[in-house]
């Protein structure tokens, strides 16, 4: 069996976010498993690239519009991550340093796409399966489909797992000029109110469709950002997976960004040695229960709330307690966060993006809040339950999915219904009463830390996705 992952995020190659970890870590255990699984994604300029040798694989011309642009297909060759990882270099569009966030983000992925399918179409041999992520990848099934230049590809399977149905890559119909020559009569796969929505197409277009968690797979047919009809709709094709993590890169016991390794024999006192250091270079006090917050700051991940929510905490439970953010996103969050830094030294906040910063929070932390209106899944909490740190959750996708309450039988985490100040103070308050409760929170710790996470136990759901196509 051989599976194609595209994507445009991969850990360490290049991350905003989960998508990375997930395309990082399931290809690697699906070939443990057997399964000859390769990554393609585009070729940002990111330290990853410069620091492992690769050989060129491919090199052709494509058309974009009546633009024609040369692509260049880069293989890493020591197979540094367990999977054969592909680059595709675009002059001009993709050799950039950052992943999103530009204005022509349209034309780079469209075109990405384009050289992907281009390139798959020149093998002498078809995979078992195109494993497309998110909407970046989202027009591929339609043009493996439906444009004339690829039509021998039309036979191989397609599967869409959605990380995050928020994002759709909306491109206006002016756009379609960008498709390599398709059939016009299938318009109304590309269409979504009125526009092109790659996210849309690869719902309609691919085989199977995967979310990656059960509860988000239900919640998607009520709130899925405009697609709801759609993906009711399509439901018989739709099935839920909760995503696992990489215990080789998420292990407390050899974690090499940790000041102090431990295990569940030994959490007390390593989560302890991790806490005084982070608390220490911080300006903190390592003797109360440490609060953090690690995520974008965006509305899907509540963070606007955070500030009012931090500063009525800090009220109702004056120094009882440390809190720290680590994050980047909207302005006026970040703007609200370092002003409630600046009037109240219980609370820390690191701006931007810090790999090394987040493992260490993770092991230091007592408590991780994750107060999302939207977690598709979320790995977050399931990091923060490995490191031996309690998750405070918002019940929704994947975080109800996998935290227990600690008032229900077995529970180690706390849950909350609404992503408000009044719902997380009250967790607060909840969470100090289980600090000074050392004997209940050492039984959470080493409970949560014991519970199976990894993607061996999860790639043989998406085997049975391929076996079914
Ligand atoms: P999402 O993909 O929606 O952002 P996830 O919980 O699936 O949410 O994954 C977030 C990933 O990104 C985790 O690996 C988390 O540690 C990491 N992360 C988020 N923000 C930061 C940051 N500012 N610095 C370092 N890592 C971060
Ligand atoms: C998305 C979701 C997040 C999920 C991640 C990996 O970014 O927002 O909840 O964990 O993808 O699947």
């Amino acid at each position: 069996m051989e599976v194609v992952h595209i994507s445009a995020e991969c850990y360490p190659v290049a991350k905003a976010g989960g998508l990375g970890d997930v395309v990082g870590a399931l290809p690697k255990y699906q070939n443990k498993a057997g399964i000859t699984s390769k990554v393609v994604m585009p070729m940002y300029r990111t330290p990853f690239l410069y620091t492992s040798d690769w050989v060129v694989d491919y090199k052709a011309k494509a058309y974009m519009g009546g633009w024609e642009f040369e692509y260049t297909i880069i293989k890493e060759v020591n197979n540094k991550l367990g999977f054969d990882l592909y680059l595709v270099d675009i002059a001009g569009l993709l050799d950039r340093q950052k992943i999103y966030g530009y204005a022509d983000d349209a034309e780079r992925f469209t075109a990405f796409q384009i050289a992907v399918v281009h390139w798959m179409s020149h093998w002498n041999h078809r995979p078992t399966a195109v494993h497309c992520h998110d909407y970046h990848a989202g027009l591929i099934p339609f043009m493996m489909q439906h444009c004339y230049d690829y039509h021998h590809l039309r036979s191989v399977p397609t599967v869409l797992t959605i990380h995050n149905a928020q994002y759709q890559g909306w491109m206006p119909w002016a756009q379609s000029v960008l498709i390599p020559k398709w059939d016009l009569s299938k318009k109304g796969l590309l269409d979504w109110g009125n526009s092109i929505n790659p996210l849309a197409a690869a719902i309609k277009c691919a085989y199977k469709i995967t979310t990656v968690s059960p509860s988000y797979m239900q919640e998607l047919m009520h709130h899925a950002n405009g697609l709801e009809t759609l993906i009711a709709s399509e439901k018989n094709k739709c099935v839920g997976i909760l995503n696992g993590i990489d215990h080789e890169v998420w292990n407390p016991a050899t974690d090499t960004y940790l000041t102090a390794h431990f295990d569940v024999d030994t959490v007390t006192a390593g989560k302890q040695k991790n806490k005084e250091k982070i608390c220490e270079q911080f300006g903190l006090d390592a003797t109360k229960p440490l609060f953090v917050f690690i995520g974008r700051l965006v509305g899907e991940k509540a963070a606007d709330v955070l500030p009012a929510a931090l500063h009525t905490a800090v009220g109702a439970y004056g120094a009882y307690a440390s809190y720290m953010i680590l994050g980047s996103g909207d302005p006026a969050v970040e703007a609200g966060l370092t002003n409630l830094a600046y009037t109240n030294k219980n609370i820390k906040v690191s701006l931007g993006y810090n790999e090394s910063l987040s493992h260490q929070l993770y092991a230091a932390a007592d408590f991780l809040l994750m107060p999302s209106r939207v977690e598709p899944c979320g790995l977050n909490q399931l990091y923060a339950m490995r490191y031996g740190t309690v998750p405070m959750v918002r019940s929704t996708g994947g975080l109800q999915d996998t935290v227990v309450d600690m008032g229900d039988a077995g529970g180690y985490g706390i849950r909350f219904t609404h992503a408000n100040e009044t719902d997380i103070v009250h967790a607060v308050g909840r969470a100090i009463e289980v600090f000074e409760n050392k004997t209940h929170l050492l039984w959470m710790r080493e409970r949560m830390m014991q519970v199976n996470h990894s993607w061996e136990q999860t790639v043989q759901s998406y085997t049975n996705v391929y076996k079914s196509l």
